[in-house]
This record gives C-alpha cells, sequence and structure tokens, in this order.
C-alpha cells in the first residue's frame, strides 16, 4: 500500500507537481507517425501532461509541436491552414512556420509595417522528433534537454515495427503497474481447459504445442518468484514459473524511467512488445504500444492482426478509442466467460483497460493488500518515487535522463534449468545481463533488489 500522500505523487503530474515537472525532463511520445499522414496535412489536436498543443507537418514534412494559441488575439491554430512552409491562423491570416517565425501579417498594411511586426513575434513551440513511427515532444527547460531514448524499435526499418496507441480511462501508473504485474497473466488472460483453469505445478503440459505449452505454464502455477535488477534507467523484473521436469520458465520485463515497459512474453526470434503511458490528465492516458523484431520484417498476416487488435494493440476506432470500452462493460460475453475464457472479455489489451479502469481513474491505494505476487508493482513505486523525491528535495535529475543508451534493451522469456541464478539466466538468454541489444550503451551500476 502507498499513503495518500505517496498515492497523490505517483498519480498526479500536473505541471506544477514534482511528478508533473520531473516528467517535463523526459521525452514523450505525443502521437503516432501517421496521424500526419503528408505534408501539409490537417492539424492535429494533442494534449498530454495537462498541456495542450497542435501538431502539424509542413511542406517539407517536418513534423513539429506548437502551442495552440495565436500570438494575435488567441485562435486555436488547430482550426488553422496548413499551407506553404507553415501553419496560417484561420481568424486573421497570420502566418508562422515550424520553427515558431512569423511570416506573414495580412492584416497590417504591406508597407514596410508587416515584416517589422513579424520580427517581434514568436509562437511557441515544442521540441520535437520523428523516431520509430512516434511524433515524440519534450515539455522540459531546453537547457536541459536530454537525447531521445535509443530504443530498439526507433532505429530499425519502418517493416519491422508496427505502432498503435489507445485512449485508457486511467490513471497513468495505473496502467503501467498492469504491465509490470505478471501474476495477473494466469488468471486474467487465461483461456479455460475444459471450462476450468487447472493450477498445481505438478500438472504436465509438455505434450502440446509451444504456444500451448506456455500458457500451461503460467496456467499452472500462479504465484512466480521474482528477481529484480535496478539499473540507472529502470528495473529488469525476472518472474519465475515452474515448467516441465525441474525446468524454470522465466518471463522478464523491463521499467524504464519514467513511463516504459517491455513486455515478458517473446522466445528468442518472436516479436517484442513494448509501451508508454502517457499522461494526458490524471485521469486519462494515452498507451503507446509497439512490437518490433530485430531479425526480420514483419509479416502482412501480423500487421493486419495488430490493426484488428491483437497482442498488445487494441482495436480501435478513428479517434484511438477501443470499441470495446467502459461504456459497453468491453462487450463481455458471460457464457465465454463461463465456458472459454477467464474474463469473457476479447483481446489482451482490452481484457487489461477492463481491469484497470475498474478500479475507478485513481486507485486508492491505501486500502490495497499487496503480496509476494505483487513485488514487480512494489520495486515500480520504489524506483519511481525515490526518484521523485530526489528530484523535488534536491534538485536531482534521475540518472536515466543522461542514459539514452540503456533504454536499447530487450525482454522476454527463456526456460532452463531451475538451479541457474538470474543473472545467469540473463547472460544465457539475452547475452547480457541487462538485455541490451546490439549498438546500446551499458554504464550502469547494477543494484540486486532485495526480494524476499
Ligand atoms: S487570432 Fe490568429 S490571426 Fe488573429
Ligand atoms: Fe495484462
Amino acid at each position: 500500500m502507498l499513503t495518500k500522500e505517496k498515492n497523490d505523487l505517483l498519480t498526479q503530474t500536473g505541471p506544477e507537481r514534482p511528478m508533473g515537472k520531473m516528467f517535463r525532463f523526459f521525452w514523450q511520445p505525443a502521437l503516432l507517425s501517421r496521424e500526419l499522414p503528408e505534408p501539409d496535412c490537417p492539424p492535429k489536436r494533442v494534449r498530454i501532461l495537462n498541456t495542450d498543443m497542435v501538431a502539424i507537418r509542413d511542406t517539407s514534412g517536418r513534423a513539429q509541436l506548437i502551442t495552440p494559441t495565436c500570438p494575435h488575439r488567441g485562435a486555436n491554430l488547430f482550426f488553422g491552414r496548413v499551407e506553404e512552409g507553415g501553419i496560417r491562423c484561420a481568424y486573421h491570416g497570420w502566418k508562422f512556420d515550424v520553427d515558431g517565425n512569423c511570416l506573414d501579417i495580412p492584416t497590417l498594411p504591406d508597407n514596410g509595417q508587416r515584416e517589422k511586426m513579424c520580427k517581434k513575434i514568436k509562437l511557441e513551440t515544442y521540441p520535437t522528433r520523428e523516431a520509430g513511427g512516434f511524433i515524440w515532444v519534450y515539455l522540459g527547460p531546453k537547457e536541459l534537454m536530454p537525447e531521445l531514448p535509443d530504443f530498439e524499435f526507433t532505429a530499425l526499418p519502418s517493416d519491422q515495427v508496427y505502432v498503435s496507441k489507445k485512449l485508457q480511462y486511467s490513471n497513468w501508473a495505473q496502467a503501467c503497474e498492469g504491465a509490470l504485474d505478471t501474476a495477473h497473466f494466469s488468471f486474467l488472460h487465461m483461456p479455460l481447459v475444459d471450462g476450468k483453469i487447472n493450477f498445481g505445478k505438478d500438472q504436465f503440459v509438455a505434450e502440446s504445442s509451444a504456444d500451448e505449452r506456455r500458457l500451461g505454464w503460467i496456467r499452472n502455477d500462479g504465484s512466480p518468484r521474482f528477481s529484480i535488477t535496478k539499473h540507472e534507467t529502470g528495473l529488469v523484473i525476472g518472474g519465475a514459473r515452474y515448467a516441465d521436469e525441474g525446468d524454470t520458465y522465466w518471463r522478464i520485463s523491463q521499467f524504464l524511467m519514467p513511463n516504459h515497459g517491455l513486455a515478458p512474453n517473446a522466445f528468442p526470434g518472436e516479436n517484442m512488445h513494448g509501451q508508454c503511458w502517457v499522461p494526458i490528465d490524471d485521469e486519462t492516458c494515452w498507451i503507446f504500444n509497439y512490437t518490433w523484431n530485430p531479425e526480420r520484417k514483419l509479416s502482412e498476416d501480423e500487421v493486419s492482426r495488430f490493426q484488428k487488435g491483437a497482442s498488445i494493440h487494441a482495436e480501435t476506432d478513428e479517434d484511438y478509442r477501443p470499441i470495446r470500452n467502459i461504456n459497453n462493460d468491453f462487450m463481455i460475453d458471460r457464457e465465454e466467460q463461463r465456458n472459454k475464457t477467464y474474463t469473457g472479455i476479447k483481446g489482451v489489451s482490452e481484457q487489461d483497460a477492463a481491469i484497470q479502469e475498474s478500479m475507478g481513474p485513481i486507485v486508492d491505494r491505501t486500502k490495497e493488500h499487496l503480496n509476494s505476487s505483487d513485488l514487480g508493482v512494489v520495486q515500480f513505486r520504489r524506483y519511481i518515487l525515490d526518484a521523485v523525491l530526489a528530484f523535488d528535495n534536491e534538485g536531482l535529475l534521475p540518472s536515466a535522463h543522461s542514459h539514452a543508451g540503456l533504454y536499447r534493451l530487450r525482454s522476454g522469456s527463456h526456460v532452463c534449468s531451475d538451479k541457474i541464478p538470474f543473472e545467469d539466466v540473463m547472460k544465457e538468454r539475452f547475452g547480457h545481463r541487462l538485455a541490451l541489444a546490439p549498438g546500446g550503451t551499458d554504464t550502469s551500476a547494477l543494484t540486486p533488489v532485495k526480494t524476499a
């Protein structure tokens, strides 16, 4: 559990709150690149971290986040025309380029007055980058702007990556905790066998297909044991379950500051998945999802399934609102729940959202009863609360701020003898103690976290 003060500290991300101020020192995904599909396309409204912006793509193809407020009399530039190297306000035609320079003031006589006034006017713009299918924005002080986090998916050709986003009606941390809580997979996402969930480590599942075997191990062991390693940009979280014949099935995820997670499902060669939970305000967030494969292109079939809402990707409408959502009870099918799946809700992403939103927009963490299967969640809270307190009390920036190269990490699964310690499991599975991908930079001091 957390005290009310700590729960507020964790969940409040307005510009005057410590967590909101700290978030602003990190690049955030603001929208998908494909939301601005071509030069001079219509602008998009963006709201993250309680800040309203407008996203535009100019004639040269450059994407840019700008303030929505026209410096003339405050009209919203979302209604503006993107044209010939800039955006023109729809109210009186003042025009600005993507660097915020004023290009034209047609309400003044064309006798030198326009040029003179233009020189005095500047539109506020926010540092913007485009990488990995996302348009990223930085809302912090410009003199302390870090490098863009060097995620592996941002360095790959676009046909090896699929990205999506969806709206969630919950605080960002609630959604993030859902991804770091590996124990829930034994329940929330489980298909039933003969109308039942089987539990018990001695239930042998090895005769079935690879997919069924891993589901069997997850199903039969609902109390994974944790090994967690703390480093400069976050936490490696290993959850160990019994597999067959004295083996251990490891599911290894990553938490990366301040709001990223890598999912634990992939065996070698399989697609990896990651997410970023970006606060819109304290009660809603955007979940940015990405799937990547460093070894090959994603197939048409895979992309088509992701577009329809497979794996971490949700089925959404054109505004990125999930089709199955809290207003229609996620279209829960009680017959299906009785006979086929644990929830009766279609889609892993929707199952997560249903449960995370069911807790209310900001769950009351003072009333929880945590147990050993919640250790990933506990350590995430400790990590980020320690960081935000050091930031707020002593003005210290989190170490992740200066370690962009230590975001190039992988995550995934491994099966090995139960005698192998976690550190060696990491080296055996990923060839590196933190699962650093080729091209990443590991300068980290490691602290194994006491988990028992
Ligand atoms: S308010 Fe934008 S040009 Fe007048
Ligand atoms: Fe989940």
